[in-house]
């Protein structure tokens, strides 16, 4: 039995996701090996990581993945048998103001790891994709077969862009392809899964680790939490006007440690040998819709408290609904979101306050 642990590189494993994630393979037995160059979070969930898992021994290297002479160097010092790929800059209204910015950033980032996989003998990659590459539709739930729609921000267009390349660079080096391919490179094969998430939410139940956005949060939960501490005036809920049943936004909010146990599932299946071709894609939510003035009530109501919210016009480049089907990721990857919404609410309370040393 071969007892070599197997490890992970997790790029961006400082951030929320990335913490979570670590998280989770370390309590799945994997070493993991985190590289981050702390553009968009500093160490705090790290050291939460720490304390989490009670292992201060977990490689952690600064760097930048653009810069492809780091990476490569980072696949020489480790034997590398999965890449987690998390590095890139993800706020949407942010990528519409600066598309140069979110191109150079998320592409070259990920050819970089790309890169020095294939040239390191193979890896498995796990791509952190994004329901965002389904834009508006209204053909609900969503699975993993419906169309890819023109994006609506350069994020969303990074998003659907990386998983082309992984596809071709698959195609190319993997023995997994659709067909063999004759002449495949010689190298080691790179096999890809893309893991289509909805909305995250949420924080870990120690309170150690959660979303720490930098300035003026984007995201609805963050919001929410930083209204309720007072740190900030009042909740805008853009939009009631929508053709919902409460008039705003339907999502389909997924707990970030649910989220992170999906990863490590489909870490499994690449490492075990499972994959059924060489490249996957799995829609990672809970497959329930969810409204923005719901998700509001029920905060209030698991935290005992009332939040200060008005309702406000529209904000572009919102869709109206969208919400997964998850079937494909509960069959094949034997995983289900567990945690629920009341949990998931109170937890990314108790992150918050937390942060506010309460
Ligand atoms: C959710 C709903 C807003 C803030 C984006 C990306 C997705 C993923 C998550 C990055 C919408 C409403 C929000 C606020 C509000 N990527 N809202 N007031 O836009 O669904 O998804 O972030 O992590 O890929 O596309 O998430 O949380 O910004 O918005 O009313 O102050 O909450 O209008 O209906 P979104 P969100």
């Amino acid at each position: 039995m071969n007892q070599t642990k197997k490890r992970v590189l997790v790029s961006g494993g400082a951030g929320y996701i990335g913490s979570h994630v670590t998280v989770e393979l370390i309590e799945a037995g994997y070493d993991v090996v985190v590289a981050d160059n702390l553009s968009n979070c500093d160490m705090t969930c790290f050291e939460g990581v720490k304390k989490i898992t009670g292992r201060d021994d977990i490689p952690f290297e600064k760097m930048d993945c653009c810069d492809a002479p780091l990476v490569e160097a980072l696949f020489s010092k480790y034997r590398i048998d999965a890449v987690i790929h998390f590095a890139a800059f993800k706020a949407v209204g942010e990528s519409v103001a600066e598309p140069i910015k979110y191109y150079k950033n998320n592409l070259i980032s990920f050819l970089n790891i790309l890169d020095a996989a294939k040239n390191h003998g193979g890896c498995n990659v796990l791509f952190s994709s994004s329901a965002t590459v389904y834009g508006e539709t209204d053909k609900l739930p969503v699975t993993e077969e419906s169309p890819r729609q023109p994006a609506m921000c350069s994020y969303g267009a990074t998003k659907q862009i990386c998983e082309d390349i992984l596809v071709d660079v698959v195609r190319a080096t993997s023995a997994y392809g659709d067909e063999i391919k004759a002449g495949a490179s010689e190298l080691g094969p790179v096999k890809g899964i893309a893991l289509r998430y909805f909305n995250p939410i949420g924080a870990h139940p120690s309170a150690l680790i959660g979303e720490l956005p930098r300035g003026v949060p984007n995201n609805l939960v963050p919001y929410i939490t930083q209204t309720a501490i007072g740190k900030r005036e009042c909740l805008s809920i853009f939009g009631n006007d929508y053709p919902t049943p409460d008039g705003t936004c339907l999502r389909d909010y997924i707990d970030v440690v649910d989220l992170a146990k999906a990863h490590v599932a489909a870490v499994a299946r690449m490492l075990d040998g499972k994959m059924k071709k060489g490249y996957e894609i799995f829609n990672v939510g809970t497959g329930k819709p969810v409204s923005v003035l719901e998700l509001v009530t029920k905060f209030e109501k698991v935290n005992n408290l009332k939040l200060n919210y008005k309702f406000a016009p529209r904000r572009a480049g919102d869709i109206t609904a969208i919400w997964a089907d998850t079937s494909l990721a509960n069959k094949e990857l034997g995983w289900k979101a567990e945690r629920s919404l009341e949990d998931t609410l109170k937890s990314a309370w108790q992150w918050e306050c937390h942060l506010a040393g309460k």
